[in-house]
């Protein structure tokens, strides 16, 4: 099995990338942008970029994706420029990468094949290494898949069955499969656990706030400024993979919960979404979600737009829940847009707050928010019976569920935290279950 992975002890390697821009019609990131994401992308990978190019693209080649004229080019610029490695900014066929790669006398990295490598290195707990290396393995799978099946119609015709290229590759396929099911068998304890311990934490009377953002935002910035605390913020895309938590204090003493969360990405590769949706599992819980954008980028609105319809996809509405939008980045954004920003803030809904996590002005006002968003509503007791459940499932929703006893009838006693609009609206929509003061 061969493994595309950068030696991360070796000097950095020279790099071209590239974007092969499709008909970008009805995108709302201009190609410039995708490739500065491209770049940083591939700069979080410590490659020594020589250049960055866009290459119009108006179909795919299915043997090297692009047509023989600008591969010859490319392969020249490879060789000007004398690069190791070519990444080009799209999901590669096994055979284009192996096409490419002969062509151009370079290693050829796809975007999948970078994102996979991004999260491998950033990837920090137990939990995170286990799912990047299942991410990894299934992406290296559905290559062997598609070369074997590729050898098997070359032979076609032959009926020769069980040569030895066949053999290998079997061999390979079923190493994988059992890496595969090992790892998973492990994802199951470990997730296991986290959520014992999870559950452990939401006994304790905390709320919990949970950052979300673009790539590059600034979430591990501001996590740092709001919980003085010193983690990895580089300036690089995904410093964070893992959820990180800590304790958070706000204006008027009460501690909550903080949780960093890894960056969002824009057209993240399918075969990575399951292992980032692990990521997010912080948010789901969160009372209070905060959602960090770079208001100084030129892409913010998309970039938001990205977050908002991932957290969709996750069942997180912004409707449903406590929402801030924490317009970050304020310092660079000159002083006539920035009183645009500050009127705009003062009408938004969900609200918004305009900060700088490096200097720190407007976090105040942002842990105040937080503060008035956190409810303080006294906890009350409720019994559903088994024909109940949707009634629970109500009070996980608007609600924050502190603890959940089942009996031996199927019954659920929950201790649960309710806005007093909630418990108005809760008793009108299930006047039959029981609810009492705690
Ligand atoms: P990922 O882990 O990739 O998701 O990134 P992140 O959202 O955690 O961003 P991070 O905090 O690592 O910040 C990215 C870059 O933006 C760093 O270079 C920060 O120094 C910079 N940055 C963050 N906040 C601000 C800010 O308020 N103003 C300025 N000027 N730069 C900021």
């Amino acid at each position: 099995m061969t493994s595309k992975s950068i030696d991360r002890e070796a000097p950095p390697q020279k790099a071209l990338v590239i974007h092969p821009e499709r008909d970008a019609r009805g995108s709302p990131r201009s190609a410039k942008a995708r490739l500065d994401e491209a770049v940083g992308l591939a700069e979080a990978l410590d490659l020594d970029i020589r250049d960055a190019i866009t290459a119009p693209l108006r179909k795919r080649t299915p043997a090297t994706l692009f047509g023989s004229g600008k591969v010859i080019e490319i392969g020249e610029l490879c060789f000007q420029l004398d690069v190791d490695v070519a990444v080009v900014d799209d999901a590669l066929t096994p055979v284009q990468q192996r096409n490419l790669e002969k062509a151009w006398q370079v290693k050829v990295m796809d975007r999948t094949g970078m994102i996979l490598e991004i999260f491998a290195r950033r990837a920090r707990t137990r939990e995170g290494i286990l799912q990047v290396e299942l991410a990894r393995l299934s992406y290296e799978r559905s290559r062997l898949v598609r070369t074997w099946t590729h050898l098997e119609r070359q032979r076609g015709g032959f009926g020769v069955m069980g040569g030895p290229g066949e053999t290998q590759i079997e061999t390979d396929r079923r190493l994988l499969a059992e890496k595969i099911g090992k790892l998973k068998r492990e994802l199951v304890e470990v997730r296991r656990t986290r959520n014992l311990q999870r559950g452990a934490r939401q006994r304790h009377p905390f709320p919990a706030v949970a950052l979300v953002g673009y790539t590059n935002a600034g979430k591990s910035t501001l996590f740092n400024r709001l919980t003085n605390a010193e983690v990895v913020a580089e300036d690089m895309l995904f410093a964070t993979l893992d959820p990180t938590l800590r304790m958070l204090s706000l204006p008027d003493g009460r501690p909550a919960i903080l949780s960093d969360t890894v960056g969002f990405i824009s057209d993240l590769p399918h075969e990575l979404v399951e292992s980032f949706r692990a990521t997010l599992e912080e948010v789901k819980e969160a009372d209070v979600i905060l959602h960090v954008r770079d208001i100084a980028s030129e892409n913010s609105d998309a970039e938001a737009a990205d977050v908002r319809a991932v957290l969709s996809r996750l069942g997180i509405e912004v409707a449903d829940r406590n929402f801030v939008e924490v317009w970050n980045k304020a310092d660079l954004v000159d002083a006539e847009t920035r009183e645009h920003l500050e009127g705009d803030a003062r009408r938004s809904n969900p609200p918004a707050v305009l900060v700088s996590a490096v200097s720190g002005e407007g976090c105040e006002a942002l842990l105040e928010t937080i503060a008035r968003l956190v409810d303080d509503a006294p906890p009350v007791s409720v019994y559903a019976t088994p024909a109940q459940g949707a009634a629970v499932a109500w009070l996980y929703r608007h609600g924050r569920v502190l603890d959940r006893i089942e009996d031996d009838e199927g019954g659920v006693r929950l201790a649960v935290r309710l806005e007093p609009q909630a418990l108005g609206q809760f008793e009108q929509l299930y006047p039959k279950v029981d609810l009492s003061p705690l």
